[in-house]
């Protein structure tokens, strides 16, 4: 959406369009999404390939340290938001809306969706749910704002849903979510990521939409597949989710590295002299003869 960050610091740089994220799908093209919250993580992905960057409401548990992403305000997204934009080039830039930044009215939902636009630099939001939402993302949608939804396991939403469980693993809520999916692209939604929902749920709702749909935890059927940075990357201890692949252990290495720092420290092997600036011979004499001038010794 923005034009400084497609033109302004990096003339040469092109995003991915949302045309051409339609025509990824058309060709059977599979589509890479991660999401990311700051500018060295976005500039990574970049570089990596990916498609398309979610700045996620995650951010609440894996960047925050909180225990679920409700308490994520606007304003928390938006640093988030311009962080991934100056980080990255090529990637477009998808800003999660927070729980309370467009459920109180459509109003309220396009102003969010501005500012995620005209102050984060992002290209298109994601809103979470159907229902009361295809209000909110038609309205966005008029606005000039391109909107992906989010539906299945809905984490803003996980008290009503009995917590963080797989969601459509009935025939009829099956079908509820192949009916939402249908309505969100008639709302206008460009994308559609299907969260925590077995795979021929999600093979049905990827056949009965045009749209790309992005899976996570929802196999390998849909057009995509998104990971949260930190459960890709092994950045955090604990157990993660079932549906979660990890590609590396970085929070291993990280604990390794600062382990390594903290002795080195105490022991006094860091710094040594690749470390440390020199001084020419002439001018160290100079400055240590005015101490021995001053305190009289030799
Ligand atoms: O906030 C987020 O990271 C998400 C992804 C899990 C899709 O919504």
């Amino acid at each position: 959406m923005s034009d400084s960050h497609h033109t302004g610091n990096s003339p040469s740089a092109e995003r991915l369009t949302l045309p051409e994220l339609a025509a990824k799908r058309q060709r059977g093209e599979r589509i890479v999404m991660v999401t990311a919250y700051d500018a060295p993580s976005a500039r990574l992905a970049d570089v990596a390939g990916v498609d398309v960057i979610l700045v996620g409401d995650s951010a609440g548990t894996t960047v925050l340290g909180g225990e679920s992403t409700v308490p994520v305000s606007m304003d928390d997204m938006l640093v988030f938001t311009r962080a991934v934009v100056r980080g990255s080039t090529r990637a477009l830039v998808v800003a999660d809306m927070p729980f309370g930044s467009y459920q109180p009215s459509e109003e309220v939902a396009v102003a969010s969706a501005i500012r995620f636009i005209k102050e984060g630099g992002a290209d298109a939001v994601k809103l979470e749910g159907a229902g009361r939402t295809l209000t909110r993302i038609s309205g966005i949608v008029e606005a000039g704002i391109p909107v992906m939804g989010h539906i299945g396991l809905t984490p803003q939403s996980a008290t009503l849903l009995g917590g963080y469980k797989a969601q459509g693993r009935t025939a009829a809520a099956a079908r509820r979510l192949v009916d939402e999916a249908i309505l969100l692209e008639r709302a206008g939604c460009f994308s559609i990521v299907l969260e925590a929902v077995p795979p021929i749920v999600a093979k049905y709702v990827t056949e009965a939409v045009r749209i790309p749909t992005i899976g996570i935890g929802a196999g390998a059927a849909c057009s995509g597949q998104v990971l949260v940075w930190h459960d890709l990357l092994g950045l955090l201890p604990g157990r993660t989710p079932k549906f979660v692949k990890q590609y590396a252990q970085i929070g291993a290495a990280i604990q390794t590295a600062l382990e390594t720092y903290v002795a080195e420290v105490r022991a006094g092997t860091f710094p040594d002299d690749r470390h440390t600036y020199g001084m020419p011979d002439a001018e160290r004499e100079r400055f240590e003869e005015t101490f021995r001038l001053r305190t009289g010794k030799s």
